[in-house]
């Protein structure tokens, strides 16, 4: 099928290029030009493990290609909208001006029977408000909402855990679930859950999914911080909690907490837009989920200075972590960077340290030094701190080996990856978080 995507960030330029691995023509669109560039020639903007393999298998098939002129959609099927929605500036809901921007510029191109499917994670409300916009060009306007996570983005566009089509009712709207199933053919054919919902349903599912994740991830620090009053130890906690399948253990990871792109905005917007429609009491919750994942950053300084002494001034400090999350090169409202800020804010001579980040986090916060070499980073360093679980910092580094660099043997276990007692036996001074 020929199809478009519009807007080429993390979402966008995957979906285009597992678009066109599964058999579709796919022309993928960008107001960046160097952004465009980039993917024409096969490389992939930002890490995102097979990204690049898959532009590169996608290219020379002749089914992907990318532009930064708007008319080259003209003749698709469908019209994947997968551009950005940040937090506005000064308030807390969703900033939907690309979104805009991108149906006003595409308006011209479209023809009647044409599928316009948002991809974006936009509040309750939008789909409706667009489909009124695009009336009178005969299109219709879907919401099929992405759940991938970055890191394992390719996986999760190609084998998705569930593809939801929230359509308008009527002919139009099971034409447009018809159309849909075709483009997901393979998943849907494999088993993959396909449902049929209205627009507005799509749009909460997203939302609420977020929302879900960032309770869940918060409920286990919320038990951390009661964990580290009582003296139990909540990676335990959350393991004993993990096998009731009613709870599970995925998303039960304590420590310092959540960032990235999504999570933090996404719960705020989804508050903002229910207190919008008048029901702020059904979302107070989220404040709190978001007041705990905050306090853990706060949590994760206070241990370091306590763990120095009570003074971090002129203290060398290797922060191991840069990304918010491994397999990702991605910085926004990264905790592991802004507990590395609040440090160097303290006074302390702060050496960041990531396999991928590195570059990102320095454009933005150059007042940090940087290596991409770990045991540069750990070298006579007088504790060391473990925010972002890398396979290089929670598997690879023994305490022998880092033991032999540092000056001083403190570890602060941000992420609570570490096997304590191995670190312990080294002769380090391990603090989890919420740990004994
Ligand atoms: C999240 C969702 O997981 C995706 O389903 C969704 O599609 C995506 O947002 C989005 O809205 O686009 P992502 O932001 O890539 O995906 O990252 P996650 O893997 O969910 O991690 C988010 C943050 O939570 C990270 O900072 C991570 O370190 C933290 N986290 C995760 C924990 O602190 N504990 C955990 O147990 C799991």
């Amino acid at each position: 099928m020929r199809m478009s995507v519009i807007g080429c960030g993390y979402l966008g330029a995957v979906h285009a290029a597992a678009m066109a691995s599964i058999g579709h023509d796919v022309i993928g669109i960008d107001v960046d030009e160097r952004k465009i560039s980039s993917l024409s020639d096969g490389v992939a903007p930002f890490f995102e493990p097979q990204l690049t393999e898959l532009l590169q298998e996608g290219l020379a098939s002749g089914r992907l290609h990318f532009s930064a002129r708007m008319a080259d959609a003209a003749g698709s099927a469908v019209h994947f909208l997968a551009v950005g929605t940040p937090q506005v500036a000064g308030g807390q809901a969703a900033d939907l001006r690309f979104v805009d921007a991108a149906v006003d510029s595409l308006l011209p191109h479209l023809r009647p029977g044409d599928v316009l499917a948002g991809k974006s994670t936009v509040p309750v409300g939008t789909a409706t408000r667009l489909a009124a916009k695009v009336a009178e060009t005969g299109a219709t306007v879907v919401w099929n909402p992405e759940f991938l996570r970055e890191g394992w983005a390719v996986h999760d566009t190609i084998s998705p855990d569930r593809i939801v089509a929230g359509v308008p009712d009527g002919a139009d709207g099971e034409s447009a679930a018809d159309l849909l199933r075709e483009v997901y053919r393979p998943a849907v054919d494999a088993g993959t859950p396909f449902l049929v919902t209205d627009l507005a349903t799509a749009e909460l599912v997203k939302g609420a999914a977020n929302a879900f994740l960032a309770t869940k991830i918060s409920f286990i620090n919320a038990m951390a911080e009661i964990a580290e009053a009582a003296g139990a130890d909540v990676a335990l906690l959350a393991d004993a909690l993990g096998h009731d399948t009613r709870i599970g253990r995925r998303y039960l990871g304590s420590g310092i907490g959540f960032g990235g792109g999504c999570l933090p905005k996404d719960i705020r917007a989804f508050a903002a837009r229910a207190e919008e429609l008048g029901r702020r009491e059904a979302v107070g919750f989220l404040h709190e989920v978001d007041a705990i994942n905050l306090r853990r950053r706060e949590r994760a300084v206070r241990l370091v200075v306590d763990a120095l002494g009570g003074l971090v001034f002129g203290a060398r400090i290797a922060v191991l972590g840069a990304a918010f999350k491994p397999f990702s090169d991605d910085i926004r409202d990264s905790p592991a960077l802004d507990v590395a800020i609040r440090l160097r804010g303290l006074g302390a001579d702060v050496i960041v340290t990531d396999p991928a980040a590195t570059e990102n986090a320095a454009a933005v916060h150059p007042q940090l030094s940087y290596t991409r070499e770990r045991d540069e980073a750990l070298r006579d360093a007088d504790a060391v701190v473990i925010v972002t679980e890398w396979d290089e910092y929670r598997r690879d580094l023994t305490p022998e080996h880092a033991g032999a660099l540092v000056s001083k043997r403190i570890v602060i276990d941000g992420r609570n990856c570490l096997d304590s007692a191995a670190w312990r036996a080294a002769g380090w001074t391990y603090h989890g978080m919420g740990r004994r």
